[in-house]
């Protein structure tokens, strides 16, 4: 075939504005009636082998026939996080302006990797502005937009490394860390399973995470952190990081950042805070004092996508030093030279990803639509509905609190009388996917101290009191239905 006989391109302006225009319709009522729907229901078999199976198709379709498919065999089968009765994990609804701008980012597509183009510049501006939101510094460049928080951890965690390995002389970048005396990073028993993961990542080994001991506020215990420290040093090991919350995973915990801060400017360690579910919560007049020393921090790792409601994905990295993070992962090939990238350079050269997709426009689009203050109004109504929340579980005599709410995560069990501490166990084990199945309110468990319980984690704003007493008769007549 020669390049004249290539067939036309098939895809019309018009139709894809039709179909634009009918996806449009299919998303607003599907937003519109979720509320109404259940939260979640298992999928039947034959809804989820159309998907499974579905085969690699040999010829193309029209977009109304995909636009259709959508409608009919994905959008009934939702995680549930859009709805009001959602309570589980730490997943929010989409913000409905980040919904919208996804759609123009993608069809700009370009890798936010570097150069002038609008995507690039965007994101420079959210970045800076999520720096403000949390109160956090904002040297130009010190940060970027990341998937998650799994990969700002990694980002941030990097450029820890490489700064202690540095200041005992060694070059991570050239020589690997084989020959360095280990390098010992510092968490709680409730640090978020991603700081593993990532310590695992970049070679620390997770032997060399101790574990610090956390007051009975779930706040990690300055005293505690000092000793391992000094017991580390005294055996050759080289301390360099401590890993603070913004909000547990858990309970929602906020450690005391002053006062750790204090210990990391004495002992020249790196101060890392998970700000991932929580850090926003300092918008909140009302929790505010708790965040104090937050700005501290050497670094932050933070997600947009989970309060701030901007559609999944979307992570933030802010490091206080921008050097150290242009220090750790900087690398130019030469097909990327490029003046157009400025003096900052490429993102590229800030983290990891190379291609990197336009995530800047739902986050501008979110914030701009919201604004400061219609973010802060929503995170106080949820940091009061968790609160009122815990106030509930205390009334009810077949339920127990099990710590005190601090931002908008309730840990509670169901503690009928007459349960052995192995029976409740086994209960609370059970009741989270129990509730779950009933699909009008939905709530995940967890461990805390070795103990069974549930957490509902409050994100959306559209959550009225009336949907927290639901939630609260629900896990009761799942209980009395799995133990009659
Ligand atoms: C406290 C905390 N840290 C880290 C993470 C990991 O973030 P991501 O899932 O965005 O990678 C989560 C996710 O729920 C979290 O709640």
């Amino acid at each position: 075939m020669s390049t004249e006989d290539f067939p036309a391109e098939d895809l019309r302006t018009e139709d894809f504005r039709a179909a634009a225009h009918a996806t449009a319709d299919l998303v607003s009522d599907y937003l519109a009636e979720l509320p109404a729907r259940p939260v979640w229901q298992p999928m039947d078999d034959t809804a989820r082998r159309a998907l499974l199976d579905a085969p690699l198709p040999a010829d193309g379709r029209p977009l109304a026939e995909l636009v259709d498919t959508i409608g009919r065999d994905v959008l009934p089968h939702p995680m549930g996080n859009g709805n009001p009765r959602f309570f589980g994990w730490v997943n929010s609804a989409p913000a409905p302006a980040g919904v919208l701008a996804t759609l123009a980012a993608s069809a700009m597509n370009p890798s936010s990797a570097g150069g002038d183009h609008a995507d690039v510049h965007l994101e420079r501006a959210v970045v800076r502005w999520i720096a403000e939101l949390v109160g956090f510094p904002h040297p130009a460049g010190g940060g970027l937009l990341t998937s998650g928080t799994s990969m700002a951890t990694i980002v941030c965690l990097a450029a820890a490394r490489n700064r202690a390995a540095r200041r005992a002389g060694w070059d991570v970048r050239e020589d690997g860390l084989a020959g360095l005396p280990p390098l010992v990073g510092y968490v709680t028993g409730e640090t978020h399973s991603c700081v593993r993961k990532a310590a695992e990542l970049l070679g620390l080994g997770s032997r060399h995470l101790r574990t610090v001991a956390t007051g009975p506020d779930g706040r990690l215990d300055t005293a505690d952190l000092r000793a391992a420290v000094e017991r580390d040093r005294a055996a050759g090991l080289l301390p360099f990081l401590v890993v603070a919350s913004a909000g547990t995973v858990g309970t929602g915990a906020v450690d005391a950042f002053g006062p750790i801060a204090d210990l990391c400017a004495e002992q020249r360690l790196w101060l890392h805070v998970d700000g991932a579910y929580g850090a926003f919560g300092v918008l909140d007049p009302a929790i505010a004092h708790r965040y104090a020393g937050l700005e501290r921090a050497d670094s932050l790792a933070l997600d947009p996508h989970k309060w701030l409601g901007v559609p999944v994905d979307c992570g933030c990295a802010l490091v206080r030093d921008t050097e150290e993070l242009r220090g750790t992962f900087s690398l130019v090939p030469s097909y990327l030279r490029d003046e157009a990238a400025g003096a900052l350079g490429w993102f590229s050269e800030y983290g990891t990803e190379q291609t990197r997709p336009f995530r800047a426009l739902k986050v501008w689009a979110t914030i701009a639509h919201r604004g400061r203050a219609g973010i802060a109004r929503d995170i106080a109504r949820c940091t009061a509905l968790a609160r009122r929340l815990g106030e509930l579980v205390e009334a009810d005599p077949e339920l127990e609190l099990l710590a005190e709410v601090q931002t908008s995560i309730v840990a509670f069990r169901f503690r009928p009388a007459g349960l052995d501490e192995t029976a409740l166990d086994a209960l609370n084990r059970e009741l989270p996917v129990a509730v779950q199945r009933r699909g009008r309110v939905f709530v995940t468990g967890a461990r805390l101290d070795g103990t069974e319980m549930l957490r509902a984690c409050l994100l959306n704003a559209a959550t009225t009191e009336a949907d927290l007493e639901l939630l609260l008769t629900e896990v009761g007549a799942a209980a009395h239905a799995l133990r009659p």
